[in-house]
């Protein structure tokens, strides 16, 4: 459906849970607080608003968290969505680690790719980002168990200061054939209180290793990455540069939370309380005039240049990414 700004917004992020089996410092590094399991949504509810969602022209649907995958039953939550009518793509965003253990039945279940988080191949410094050892190599395996059951796997990178000296390291997944996409840090969250590595001079260290990257004009997934190529690189390599090369004109997005919120944008917290009007008794149509509604008003774009106009005060794994 279109917003107020004519932009087309068919694109969902659901958040099926703010638990994580990682403590990444930009993200909940003290763990978070348990919400009660009553006000969570269960897949019942998520899977009714996801017919709603399509019903008025959602057609991608992103599963994250937290990390998605510790909260039991994902798998067959992919599964049921991919069943809903009108949704087209169903993926995930996870830092990898559970997938080891279902990726074969994410695969069986019919996801169409996954987003794996790692900000450095360097063993020693992703323990001192993520609070967890290992990572690395349990990503690896997870990269290479995936491609092998045919489902399309991208890297995501948050671009920190002290991974700066591990970007063309982590690069050598693209020049292998999957994509890597460097994300700038957003202040939301922990990641008010870090400093990121700039993207340009990340671009500019690709650059120096492979001198004819170039942006190109690559489709993707759905999200807001710009893609570059290189002679020398299989797969591109994207930027998703929200603070400095604000992409929300072309946003097409909205997030669910765990807890049934609808959120319109990542820098605000108005959005709609859907848990309230399911939980309410309220009917299908009910529900989804209150969802166009909250889309219609999505604001026109963030302020992340400026936090302290920012009224979301949640953390990132409570909104999902
Ligand atoms: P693809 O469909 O594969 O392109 O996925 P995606 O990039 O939309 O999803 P993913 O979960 O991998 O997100 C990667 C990063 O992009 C995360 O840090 C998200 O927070 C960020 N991101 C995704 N959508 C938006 C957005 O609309 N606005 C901002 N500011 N950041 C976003
Ligand atoms: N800024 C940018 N990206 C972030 N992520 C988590 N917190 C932040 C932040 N403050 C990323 C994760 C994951 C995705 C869902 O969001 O690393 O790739
Ligand atoms: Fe967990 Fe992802 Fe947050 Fe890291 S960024 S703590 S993996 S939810």
């Amino acid at each position: 459906m279109l917003d107020k700004y004519g932009r087309n917004i068919d694109y969902l992020r659901i958040s099926i849970t703010d638990r994580c089996n990682l403590r990444c410092k930009y993200c909940m590094p003290d763990g978070c607080g348990k919400v009660a399991h009553e006000d969570v949504l269960s897949y019942e509810e998520f899977l009714r608003l996801a017919g709603i969602f399509a019903a008025l022209g959602f057609r991608h649907f992103r599963v994250t968290g937290g990390e998605p995958l510790v909260r039991e039953g994902a798998a067959d939550f992919v599964r049921a969505l991919k069943r809903v009518p009108g949704v087209e793509k169903v993926t995930m965003t996870t830092n990898g680690l559970l997938l080891t253990k279902y990726g074969p039945a994410l695969a069986e279940a019919g996801l169409d790719g996954v987003n794996i988080s790692l900000d450095t191949t360097r063993p020693e410094r992703l323990e001192a980002i993520t609070g967890a050892r290992d990572v690395a190599a349990r990503v690896d395996e997870a990269v290479a168990l995936m491609l092998s059951l045919g489902v399309p796997v991208k890297i995501n990178a948050v671009l920190l200061r002290e991974t700066a000296p591990d970007i063309c390291a982590l690069a050598e997944y693209a020049a292998a054939g999957v994509p890597v996409r460097f994300i700038e840090l957003m202040p939301v969250g922990e990641g008010r209180y870090l400093t990121g590595y700039d993207p340009d001079e990340a671009l500019a260290a690709l650059r120096r290793r492979w001198p004819d990257l170039h942006p190109e004009d690559v489709k993707l997934g759905f999200g807001p990455a710009a893609y570059y190529k290189s002679a020398g690189l299989s797969a591109p390599i994207g930027f998703i540069d929200a603070v400095s090369h604000r992409f929300c004109s072309g946003c097409n997005r909205v997030r669910l939370t765990s807890q049934g919120y609808l959120k319109p944008c990542l820098c605000f917290d108005e959005g709609a309380d859907l848990r309230a009007l399911l939980r309410g008794g309220r009917t299908d149509g009910e529900i989804r005039e209150a969802i166009r509604a909250a889309v219609h008003n999505k604001p026109r774009q963030h302020c992340f240049e400026n936090p302290a106009a920012m009224t979301e005060k949640h953390l990132m794994s409570q909104i999902g990414g």
